[in-house]
């Protein structure tokens, strides 16, 4: 299948929360494309949990490996990408999924996200500070790089997968 402007992989961005591993998962199953989550390649290839790569290596130490991801990526086509929800805070990565793929910013408001992330705490981010008003600072931090970052942005909150997924498909395989 090809993408718009030929570039031939969907990538999601978005706060932790918003919906990428899910709705990703949609568009394996429905439009066959190949499933990356750039969380799970890093995790495969370090053998290690990502609280575990971040408690060793400091956020630094996973943000190189992020980006070593997300490179190993570029010749890829046919993939849906789930990025993790810092990864566009590196210019190299934004760059490098830019050639490669429409880029779709998943959004929700902090109190979606709370209820959807508050029983995990695989997110080494938010252990200990899972309260609204902590994840509405850190994503108004992040608010412009995701938004420079977004080829489209996509409203997660109160929606059915497959409602955001066919918004997703309108934008991105337009004739
Ligand atoms: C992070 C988001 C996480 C994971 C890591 C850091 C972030 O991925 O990459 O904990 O900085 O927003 P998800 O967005 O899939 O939770």
């Amino acid at each position: 299948m090809k993408t718009q402007d030929n570039r031939r992989n969907i990538a999601l961005v978005g706060f932790m929360g918003t919906g990428k591993t899910t709705v990703s998962a949609w568009l394996r199953d429905n439009l066959g494309l190949k499933e990356v989550d750039t969380d799970a390649l890093i995790v495969e290839r370090e053998g290690m949990a990502i609280k575990d790569i971040f408690a060793l290596q400091g956020e630094e130490g996973f943000r190189d490996r992020e980006s070593a991801a997300i490179a190993s990526l570029a010749d890829r086509r046919g993939l849906v990408i789930a990025c993790g929800g810092g990864a566009v805070l590196r210019q190299e990565n934004v760059r490098s999924l830019k050639e490669s793929s429409v880029i779709v910013l998943l959004t929700a408001a902090p109190e979606t996200v709370l209820e959807r992330v508050r029983h995990s705490d695989e997110r080494p981010l938010l252990n200990g500070h899972m309260d609204a008003d902590y994840i509405r600072g850190l994503m108004e931090k992040r608010r412009a790089a995701y938004e420079a970052a977004a080829d489209v942005t996509v409203v997660t909150d109160g929606r059915a997968v497959e409602d955001i997924a066919k918004e997703i498909c309108a934008f991105a395989f337009q004739e």
